[in-house]
């Protein structure tokens, strides 16, 4: 049976969980700021300084297991009330889930899952320990986090991009928009489709969208309040 709830799409990246104490990468103190990406987050890292790798991932594991869901999780969570909500999301992290969000797409992976060396496909849920030199996937090949590095093909792009083309509303929210392809999601969504980016700054404003400078945490509640009012 067909839903008579509206599709909201929330696009987001690392400035939604800034506010939970998470550190985005492009800001000013932001990760590819204090080191190079090419060390620590490229197929080609991983191959060469394995170890480097786990001990970049292993700290951010760490923090995101550390961290708490903010207002702007809370806020998209209960759009669910009365949308029918897919959050696509660049975060490692899973604030949203813990926010209670319960169709989350991370096009990037998730720090909470380790996937085997050999095949990516092969994944384990991880509660927050660091992963270990010599620790080993059930065909014996090391452990890595379960996340996209650089070179490496993102995730669940066509379902991603399928929502979004389904969307009445969009709401991208805290992302420099500067890493394809999934900032180019942002384009797939209908002409028709109210769409709203809520960031601190972004680099260039994809067309159609209403861009709302500031915090998420001010900022998403009350667009999630206006929409839920509207339902
Ligand atoms: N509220 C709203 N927006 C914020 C906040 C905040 N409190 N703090 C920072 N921002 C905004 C910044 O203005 C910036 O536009 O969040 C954005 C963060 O941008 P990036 O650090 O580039 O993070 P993101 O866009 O998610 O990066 C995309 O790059 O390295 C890869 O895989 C990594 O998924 C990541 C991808």
């Amino acid at each position: 049976m067909e839903s008579s709830k509206k599709n909201i799409v929330v696009f987001t990246g690392a400035g939604i969980s800034a506010e939970s104490g998470l550190t985005t990468f492009r800001d000013n103190k932001g990760l590819w700021k204090q080191q190079r990406l090419e060390d620590l987050a490229t197929k080609h890292a991983w191959e060469y300084d394995p170890e480097r790798v786990l001990a970049f991932y292993n700290h951010r594991i760490a923090k995101a297991n550390a961290a708490q869901p903010n207002a702007a999780h809370h806020a998209i969570a209960e759009l669910e009330k009365y949308y029918d909500v897919s959050v696509i999301t660049q975060n490692v992290d899973d604030l949203h889930e813990r926010a209670g969000s319960t169709n989350v797409i991370h096009l990037h992976g998730r720090l909470n899952f380790v996937q085997s060396s050999l095949d990516a496909s092969v994944v384990y849920p991880w509660h927050g320990k660091p992963i270990l030199i010599g620790q080993r996937c059930e065909f014996n090949c090391q452990l890595r986090p379960n996340v996209v590095l650089f070179g490496e093909p993102v995730l669940h792009l066509d379902e991603a991009r399928t929502l979004m083309l389904e969307a009445d509303k969009v709401l991208a929210v805290g992302s420099s928009l500067s890493v394809q392809p999934a900032a180019g999601l942002l384009n797939e969504a209908s002409a028709h489709a109210e769409k709203i980016l809520i960031s601190k700054e972004v680099k260039t404003k994809p067309f159609d969208y209403q861009f709302i400078r500031g915090n998420a945490t001010e900022l998403v509640p009350s667009v999630c309040a206006n929409w839920l009012r509207e339902s």
